[in-house]
């Protein structure tokens, strides 16, 4: 299959999987563990990518009945916009809320996304100086632990700041991101997925995991969280320093993957462990809105090249559940490895569509051997 119609077919192949899925699902689907998929009734964290790629479907030639259920998937969303404790409401409401409002200009979808995030902000320890990483990890007291993962929460602050949200949401936004950058972020370029904190006096502990190898590896989809989470920021704030740490970040990303350029679960397992087909698809979104920022065609080649390697080992080509597969939830606590996710299927098909408008802007073609 030659140049542009190669990208052209996947997007084809991700309006109809998710047509398929929607044709079947009464809940949310989750994620695909041993081969079937997992639906939530809630959609606990993942809910808001199953209603973002039933936005992008309907956007991009699927069935009118699509866009009804975009509708309906978000909307049972929408209880869960007043959540005091959980750090994962960029993620329901930005792909759901945020998208409906774009897609049907109704405000009260907007309402519904400015709500999250002062449900978000209110989550911030002021004295501590972030957001804890409440979530869906059983009882364990977050009260000290910082996930990376939680800049890609903050673009939903940003959204609602500029629409006559509290000016006091980018407060949030900064000093979250100062945690980030000062503790997670590694010499090397890496990042930690958990930076732990004593909730008391609000001292630096160390670094830590939950999902990764190690608390000094580099679990895979903690270093896509944060190219993309700070690219999205440095582009909304127009801000250097965030962009030149994304970059530093996918620059790690870039030259850890293996020869086949998939990443693997954790960079720092063994050759021959499981992949997360999910990281290579946040960090190609990742890359390629640190294209847009710097036109630097590295980020545009680099973005090509995990697309075309996600497309030639990992796309569902045939009748297995989901987009995307060898994709990896959370290997240690053994959830969903080597299958299928939500924000892998999402982060995939957001990204076909996204790199299609680059190289579409750009008079450029898919085949294209983009320069390092
Ligand atoms: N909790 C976010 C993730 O699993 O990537």
């Amino acid at each position: 299959m030659t140049s542009s119609t190669w990208l052209d077919a996947s997007i084809a192949r991700a309006v109809a999987g998710t047509s398929r899925l929607a044709a079947a699902a009464r809940d949310f689907p989750h994620i695909v563990d041993h081969g079937t998929w997992q639906f939530t009734p809630d959609g606990v964290w993942t809910g808001g990518f199953w209603a973002g790629c039933l936005w992008l479907a309907a956007q991009h030639g699927g069935p009118a009945t699509l866009r009804v259920q975009a509708i309906a998937a978000t909307e049972r969303l929408l209880p869960h916009v007043h959540a005091a404790r959980n750090h994962d409401l960029g993620f329901m409401f930005y792909p759901s809320a945020v998208a409906a409002w774009r897609a049907t200009d109704d405000g009260r979808y907007l309402e519904a996304a400015k709500t999250a995030a002062r449900s978000l902000a209110a989550q911030f320890d002021a004295h501590a100086g972030y957001i804890p990483g409440w979530g869906f990890f059983g009882g364990e007291d977050w009260r000290g632990s910082v996930l990376v993962d939680t800049l890609m929460n903050l673009p939903l602050l940003v959204l609602a700041a500029r629409h006559g949200g509290d000016a006091g949401l980018l407060k949030v936004v900064r000093a979250q991101v100062a945690t980030t950058l000062g503790h997670h972020l590694r010499a090397d370029g890496s990042v930690y997925h958990v930076y732990r904190f004593d909730p008391a006096t609000g001292a630096a502990l160390g670094g830590a995991t939950y999902q990764g190898l190690a608390a000094d590896s580099a679990w895979s989809r903690g270093q896509a969280w944060a190219i993309t989470g700070l690219a999205i920021l440095a582009g909304m704030l127009g801000d250097g320093t965030y962009r030149a740490a994304s970059a530093r970040v996918a620059d790690y990303f870039v030259a850890h993957l293996p020869a086949d350029g998939v990443p693997p679960w954790d960079f720092k397992a063994p050759a021959g462990a499981p992949k997360d087909a999910s990281a290579g698809a946040i960090a190609a979104y990742g890359m390629l809105r640190l294209h847009e920022l710097t036109h630097e065609q590295r980020w545009l080649g680099a973005a090509l090249r995990l697309v075309r390697a996600l497309h030639d080992s990992c796309e569902n080509q045939g009748d297995d559940p989901g987009l995307l597969l060898h994709a990896t939830a959370d290997l240690p606590h053994g959830l969903g490895v080597d299958g299928t996710t939500m924000y892998g299927d999402y982060y995939w098909f957001k990204t076909l569509v996204r790199l299609r408008q680059v190289l579409t802007t750009r008079h450029l073609d898919a085949s294209l051997d983009v320069p390092a």
